[in-house]
């Protein structure tokens, strides 16, 4: 029961950064397309105000709940090592955390990222993140 709230509130939070992310990626990045720059800047500030007071937080949600699962599901690493299920999880795990980690330096600690500034970094990996969510069950 305490596993079904869990990943609920993780599929939850999951939807709320990563579409976030698609948004910003696939339609607000062709703002530039109609507005000129000072429009742009003032289109996107009224836009990222709101964003920033949620999604942070859904990030950091995120991956606290991924933990909880992750220390529910892994399970013990048999004779022969890592099961697919296990590494697939260990690798969405670990690009999870990245994640995790990069967003809540920026958002608690003012420190922004020094590589990958843009959002389609963080995009890229969302998108492996969801493929390799599918894999553990292969
Ligand atoms: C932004 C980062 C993350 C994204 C986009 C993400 C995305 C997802 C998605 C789409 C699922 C599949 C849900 C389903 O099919 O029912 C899932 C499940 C899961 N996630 Fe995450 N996740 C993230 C972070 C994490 C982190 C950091 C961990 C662990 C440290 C984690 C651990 C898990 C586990 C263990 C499951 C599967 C549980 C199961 O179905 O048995 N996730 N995640």
């Amino acid at each position: 029961m305490l596993y079904a709230l869990i990943h609920t509130i993780h599929i939850f939070s999951v939807v709320i950064y990563g579409g976030f992310l698609f948004v910003d990626i696939l339609f607000l990045s062709k703002m530039k397309q109609t507005l000129d720059g000072d429009e742009v800047k003032i289109a996107r500030e009224a836009i990222m105000m709101h964003v920033r007071k949620v999604v942070p937080y859904a990030l950091m949600i995120a991956v606290a709940s991924g933990i909880y699962l992750f220390t529910q599901v892994f399970g013990k690493i048999g004779p022969h090592g890592m099961s697919t299920f296990q590494e697939a999880l260990s690798i969405k795990a670990f690009l999870g955390l990245w994640l995790g980690l990069r967003g809540t330096n920026q958002k608690l600690f003012g420190i922004n990222p020094w590589l990958f500034k843009s959002h389609l970094f963080p995009f890229t990996l969302v998108v492996i993140i969801i493929f390799l969510s599918q894999a553990i069950y292969l």
